[in-house]
């Protein structure tokens, strides 16, 4: 048995004039579950999490929460809280005066001791402790940001929903908070909307990803599905970095394809799980995920029985730690995106710009892919 879900849309439209921020999107997240919707500037994220909010209502379709419609229903009857894209807190207003400030717009207000102890609980969770008397612009940024989601965690919503939470944070700032939000998640258990155009930020922290684009849904599923399972260019390029190559599908089954390129190669991939089969004669793209493919040295042989193998020259070398990746130049193939694990380094140790080498692929390990 599944989790019930909490929030849920059936067949939701938001349009704004003749704006469609949102077409016709049916989406279903489970209570608990840190689902994020990823999709470039203007895709209708936003706007989707202002309907969860009671913000924006849609124009067809519905919200439910708990099963229950609550189009019409206004954001404060509504169990769930929201930290804006841009975090606004209230500057004149302390640290403890901002968390609390929820509680003390309720009718009957609660005690003062009662809010004081709930905005010193809530400044736990966020480690924040102790910070209460604090104005806002003594914080930096990332204190900033766990101010914002203390004010939203204090009235113990259902949902939370999070718009670019840590867009404003630098990159090491922004990985502790992604831990710490995951950390918070699990710690009180409710169900964490997210809205993001970071793709790593998703990939990192969401056990659910819903990509959009222009208002549609284009894939839902884990970030583990997205990334090995892309039904189409669109979602892998958006997850992760890859390689297409275009060309016209030459035969195709519902297990893979053959794509021939302009240049008059040949090239074969699988079908995606979830993708729709692709039709002979259609365009098409083979994606091919750097890491997959190998570099070597000439005349070495390749590291396994490779279907595609061509010369290349090495044209850029990026240093990534664990990896590195080369822009090599292949014969027939263009420019190539190659990333070698460390661990294939340490006998050559790795290639120089200009270098002759030889790069391949597994035909298993590449995707036949809609050119959408
Ligand atoms: N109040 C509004 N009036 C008119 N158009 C709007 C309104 N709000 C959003 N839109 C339009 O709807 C579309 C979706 O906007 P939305 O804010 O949901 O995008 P987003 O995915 O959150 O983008 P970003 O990553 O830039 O925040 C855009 O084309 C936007 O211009
Ligand atoms: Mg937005």
């Amino acid at each position: 048995m599944s989790q019930p879900s909490d929030v849920e849309f059936v067949n939701v439209t938001k349009r704004f004039g003749d704006i469609v921020a949102v077409d016709h999107v049916s989406l279903s997240v489970e209570r608990g579950a840190f689902f994020s919707f990823l999709g470039p500037s203007g895709c209708g994220k936003t706007t989707s999490l202002r309907m969860i909010a009671g913000f924006d209502q849609p124009t067809e379709g519905d919200v439910r929460l708990s099963g229950e419609s609550v189009v019409g229903t206004p954001p404060y009857k509504r169990p769930v809280n929201m930290v804006f894209q841009h975090y606004a807190l209230f500057p004149h207003l302390n640290v403890g005066d901002n968390i609390g400030y929820g509680l003390r717009q309720r009718t009957p207000q609660p005690p003062r001791a009662e809010i004081e102890k709930q905005v010193s609980e809530t400044l736990e969770l966020v480690r924040l402790s102790g910070y209460e008397n604090r104005r806002i612009w003594e914080l930096s940024g990332g204190q900033q940001q766990r101010v914002a989601l203390a004010r939203a965690l204090i009235n113990h919503p259902t949902v939370l929903l999070l718009d670019e939470p840590l867009a404003a944070l630098d990159r090491k700032l922004r990985r502790e908070m992604q831990i710490e939000l995951q950390t918070l998640q699990r710690e009180v258990g409710i169900t964490f909307i997210l809205v993001t155009h970071d793709q790593e930020e998703a990939l990192s922290m969401s056990d659910t990803i819903c990509i959009m684009h222009d208002g549609r849904i284009v894939q839902t599923g884990s970030p583990t599905q997205l990334y090995d399972e892309p039904i189409n260019r669109y979602v892998a390029d958006f997850v992760g970095k890859s390689n297409f190559f275009e060309g016209k599908v030459v035969e195709a089954d519902g297990q893979g394809a053959r794509i021939e390129t302009p240049a008059g190669r040949t090239f074969a991939g699988r079908n995606p799980r979830d993708a729709a089969s692709l039709q002979a004669g259609a365009a098409a793209v083979l994606a091919v995920r750097p890491e997959i493919i190998f570099v070597g040295s000439p005349g070495a042989g390749a590291p396994y029985d490779a279907d595609v193998e061509a010369p290349a020259v090495i044209r850029n070398r990026i240093f990534l730690g664990e990896q590195t990746e080369y822009l090599v130049e292949a014969e027939g193939l263009g420019e190539v995106l190659v990333r070698a694990p460390k661990h294939a380094e340490t006998q050559t140790g790795g290639f120089n710009p200009g270098d002759q080498v030889v790069i391949g692929w597994q035909a298993a390990a590449a995707l036949a892919l809609e050119d959408a």
